[in-house]
């Protein structure tokens, strides 16, 4: 990502891990509802295009984060499979947002080894974004720094509801024993498949609630809501997050507290 001119404090900042966060009890994958733009923008009098272009400064800067402090994995809800119901201008602003972003930042991806995948309904978006998408993809595809999943066109029930078909399809045809299924078969047929499930679930702008995020893989992930407003998310709340992580007891259903 296009990094602006590092000052000495700041390029430190940015790279290391806050003192007192333990380096090894962090999360492994780090999942995020982006919430809160339109009210960043209309609470300065701004149209709500600018909280999303806003927005992805902020995605920007907590990659950035995420890959600089040793988080292997980040996946980010930039638009759900709802979305499409908000008005028609909003989701053109959108959907050449992203194409713009993409363009612009797939270069600096690159360079900073940052593996990116697009996660959902893909075939629904515009031609032009699916071939930025599949062009991202497949020249970041053996990087080796963090994975990137933006989830896009993404709804956990949509998600659930295709793996039934593909396991279905294959048990109609002889080639599955329906005994055999299994949560690492259904696990297999998601869109984060091959990727570990999320350890953290940050959600911003004080909503308690998962909107059709990732229903199964967040069936153990620890969840940190902050009121700040997306585009206000910065290093300080994102140290929040991870210190309110290393402070729980993840039990996992049992009875023994294993740390994080
Ligand atoms: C939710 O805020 C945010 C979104 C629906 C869009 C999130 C998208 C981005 C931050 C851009 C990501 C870009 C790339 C390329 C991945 P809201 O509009 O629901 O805010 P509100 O609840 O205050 O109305």
């Amino acid at each position: 990502m296009s990094r602006p001119p590092a000052t000495g404090t700041d390029r430190t900042d940015r790279s290391l891990p806050p003192a007192n966060l333990d380096p090894d009890r962090l999360p492994q994958h780090v999942a995020l509802i982006m919430d809160g733009n339109g009210r960043w923008a209309e609470s300065r009098g701004l149209p709500r295009m600018m909280g999303h272009r806003a927005g992805v400064e902020a995605l920007k800067s907590t990659l950035r984060l995420c890959s600089d402090w040793g988080i292997q994995a980040l996946t980010a809800y930039a638009f759900s499979t709802e979305n499409w119901s908000r008005p028609g201008e909003e989701v053109n602003f959108l959907m050449t947002l992203f194409e713009r972003v993409l363009q612009a930042e797939l270069k600096a991806l690159e360079a900073e080894q940052v593996r990116i995948r697009f996660l959902g309904d893909l075939e629904a978006l515009p031609q032009k974004l699916q071939q930025l998408i599949a062009e991202a993809t497949t020249s970041t595809a053996s990087n080796t720094g963090i994975h990137f999943n933006v989830c896009t066109n993404y709804g956990g029930r949509r998600e659930l509801v295709l793996a039934a078909q593909r396991l279905a399809r294959r048990a109609a045809a002889g080639e599955l024993d329906p005994d055999d299924i299994d949560e690492n078969s259904i696990g297999a047929e998601l869109f984060t498949a091959g990727e570990q499930d999320p350890d953290l679930l940050i959600r911003t702008s004080g909503e308690h609630r998962i909107s059709n995020f990732l229903l199964w893989q967040l069936a153990y992930a620890e969840i940190h809501v902050t009121d700040v407003l997306w585009p206000d998310f910065n290093a300080m709340a994102l140290k929040e997050a991870l210190l309110d992580f290393q402070r729980r007891n993840r039990r996992f259903g049992g009875l023994d507290p294993i740390s994080p």
